[in-house]
């Protein structure tokens, strides 16, 4: 399955000590890639959403811890689980919403935890292994998911999507734009209506760009244009990605999201929101325990503005996500399977690996 872009999201440059990216504030006018060396650097790039959407932050401080364990100048167990601990708490810190940053890290301290046995420098070969792993495995993820949303569309239908769950924001297809990486390797003739999401604008800069590189029949329109669409019959189904999904199917989200579903059911059209596994939080029973980052005005007042756009002392609220009510998801897609209503039943299967239907 072929995408458009000629970068890696995400990628580890091993002899050099790097976390290599591609800066996606830049993008789409420029392609800049930056060689990340630092534990700032790399915590600042997810903060400031150079490398962004919950599976790459995942990777992303996979590798990021990685390369913090191989400065750690030790060859006593105990200094470097607690050296590596504070590297942890520093990369886990930089953003909150997202599950997969948690999630990723927590898998890189089990490698630590039980290899105690080993040496410090066998155990960061582990933590390399791990890391590649989690790339790879990203990979296959959003493949899988493609196939499976793949049997809830077709031939000719408009698809809508919100914020970028593309290429940009895994390690490639994506998970909601994997159906439509699919769909045109398939003949599908698909019509993808990327929402602009504003603050920030990741479906006009990043969504809208790599589905165009991609030769993908590919139309951008503002957020507050989604019912207009909808209305016209353009919209068949709608397929989002999200940062965390809580037991009861409720989900985080892009800010935005929600608005988009509430018109989805308004339209009786299906919405569907693609999840790895690792993106459900098991700990969690409902979506009201997600912490919804809070990020500066100045993202709606200033940024992307040549000038700024209120006046001076104007108040501003800036929650970068917001979480959709299950009773709003038609379907959430892993890549075990499709889970339904109840996802309280369908989700727990769906972690022990048995495939929803
Ligand atoms: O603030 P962002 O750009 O990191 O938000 C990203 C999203 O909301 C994505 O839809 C989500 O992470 C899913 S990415 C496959």
């Amino acid at each position: 399955m072929k995408t458009g872009l000629t970068f890696d999201t995400v990628a580890l440059n091993d002899q050099e000590n790097a976390l290599v990216i591609i800066d996606q504030t830049r993008l789409p006018n420029e392609e800049v890639i930056l060689k990340l060396k630092t534990q700032k650097e790399i915590h600042d790039a997810i903060y400031l959403l150079q490398v962004r959407g919950a599976p790459a932050i995942g990777v992303a401080a996979a590798y990021g811890i990685y390369l913090a364990a191989k400065e750690i100048r030790t060859d006593d167990f105990d200094t470097f689980l607690k050296e590596f601990r504070v590297a942890k708490e520093y990369l886990n810190a930089s953003r909150p919403t997202a599950v997969n940053l948690s999630w990723a890290l927590r898998r890189m301290e089990n490698v630590v935890l039980s290899n105690a046995d080993r040496t410090v420098e066998e155990i960061v070969g582990l933590l390399k292994e791990e890391a590649v792993e989690i790339q790879e495995e990203d990979i296959r993820i959003c493949r899988a998911i493609g196939e499976h949303s793949l049997s809830l569309i077709k031939k000719g239908d408009g698809l809508l999507t919100h914020c970028n769950a593309g290429q940009l924001a895994t390690s490639r297809y994506g998970t909601a734009t994997s159906v439509m990486y699919l769909g045109q390797e398939k003949g599908y003739d698909l019509h993808v209506y990327a929402d602009e999401t504003r603050p920030l604008l990741q479906g006009a800069r990043l969504t809208a760009y790599e589905l165009n590189k991609a030769g993908i029949d590919v139309t951008l329109i503002c957020d507050n244009m989604a019912s207009t669409v909808m209305k016209q019959g353009k919209i068949q189904a709608v397929f989002v990605g999200c940062d965390r999904v809580a037991m009861n199917g409720d989900a985080a989200n892009k800010i935005g999201t929600s608005g988009v579903a509430i018109l989805a059911k308004h339209y009786g059209i299906p919405f569907y929101v693609c999840a790895p596994s690792s993106t459900i939080d098991e700990k969690l029973s409902d979506g009201s325990q997600i912490p919804i980052e809070q990020r500066d005005g100045e993202e709606i007042t200033t940024m992307w503005y040549q000038r700024k756009m209120t006046a001076d002392g104007v108040k501003t609220y800036n929650p970068a996500f917001d979480v959709t009510d299950h009773e709003l998801i038609s379907a959430i897609i892993t890549e075990n399977g499709i889970a339904r209503a109840p996802y309280t039943e369908s989700l727990h299967k769906m972690l022990s690996g048995t495939k929803g239907h």
